[in-house]
């Protein structure tokens, strides 16, 4: 199948401004193509940006009015931020998606503490702004690997309640950060993966719904259980059954036997994909949603969930 995605809320956009932000690191103004205002967005967002040759890479947003994303060579690994990053220039055309979060700010919080490994910063950039502006306690905390390879250094290390670490000096630990916030602080991270997983051990004992993960890349640390059999999805506005085997996933199934449907990544990242679960045993799969908020919403992504015991789901489609 390929990763071209639905185009259903996708638009073309401009780009209006570059600006070296770092080392392989450029920061994009983008604005809508027939100069209309870009669908508003909340702290915590990221937009699909979708390549020609159909791929598509998830990129928070820094700011939703203009928006403004940064994009870093290599960072995916596959290639396609690199070739934005190559071929991106001011007054290009680029397809983007509305924007969508799956990493929601609590604006009321007393503490928050934003904690950033690499390009992650980027996604939280947005919440500290907010933050800020209204008075609230935030600090960010962003590791870097060296001064050139942090993003907009010059403008975020004067700024109060930031703090780079790993910039050349002896790095202060996440876990000594974290010591110093009680457990009424909310917590944010965003960066790699080794940077998530300690996070998520640093965090077990506190109350889940104060910490907050946003993933770029696919949880590959082997947590997700596998399935190996066939079932079938029913979806319930049509009582269409469709059959999904044991080599294909639920979107694949559905796209296959002409359902329309939105998605982008196809890794269990972006969000796009989700549908409400009104019947079944779902098997969750993806890095946008914690356990306890799937139990919540009841809704999987179609991109990756599989089912647990039962042989049917029923979908709100
Ligand atoms: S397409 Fe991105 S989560 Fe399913």
């Amino acid at each position: 199948m390929s990763s071209e995605g639905s185009a259903v809320s996708s638009r073309l956009a401009v780009v209006t401004a570059r600006q070296d932000a770092g080392l392989n690191i450029c920061l994009l103004t983008l604005q809508a193509e027939d100069g209309a205002p870009l669908p508003p967005a909340t702290p915590g967002a990221h937009i699909d940006v979708h390549l020609p040759d159909g791929r598509s890479r998830q990129y928070s947003l820094l700011s939703s009015a203009p928006y403004r994303i940064a994009i870093k060579a290599l960072r995916d690994g596959r290639g396609a931020s690199q070739w934005l990053y190559d071929n991106l220039a001011v007054d290009d055309l680029v397809r983007i998606s509305a924007p969508r979060n799956n990493f929601s700010l609590r604006e009321g919080a007393t503490d928050t503490v934003l904690l950033a490994g690499g390009i992650g910063v980027t996604a939280l950039l947005c919440m500290y702004d907010t933050l800020s502006a209204i008075g609230r306690t935030v600090s960010l905390h962003y590791w870097a690997r060296s001064q050139e390879e942090t993003f907009l250094h010059a403008e975020l290390s004067g700024k109060e309640g930031i703090h780079i670490h790993s910039c050349g000096g002896r790095a202060t630990s996440m876990a000594a950060v974290m010591a110093g916030h009680g457990p009424a602080a909310d917590l944010y991270c965003c960066g790699p993966e080794r940077m998530l997983t300690e996070f998520a051990i640093l965090t077990r004992d506190r109350d889940p719904q104060r910490v907050h993960i946003e993933r770029f890349e696919a949880d590959s640390t082997g947590a997700f259980p596998q399935t190996d059999h066939g079932f079938t999805v029913k979806l319930a506005r049509t009582g269409t059954t469709i059959a999904v085997s044991k080599n294909q996933s639920i979107l694949e199934a559905l796209i296959q036997a002409g359902i329309n449907l939105e998605y982008s990544c196809e890794e269990g990242l972006c969000g796009a994909c989700e549908a409400r679960v009104i019947e079944g045993d779902p098997l969750h799969r993806d890095s946008v949603r914690t356990p306890l908020e799937h139990n919540k919403r009841r809704t999987i992504m179609l991109c990756v969930s599989r089912v647990r015991s039962s042989d049917t789901l029923v979908l709100d489609l």
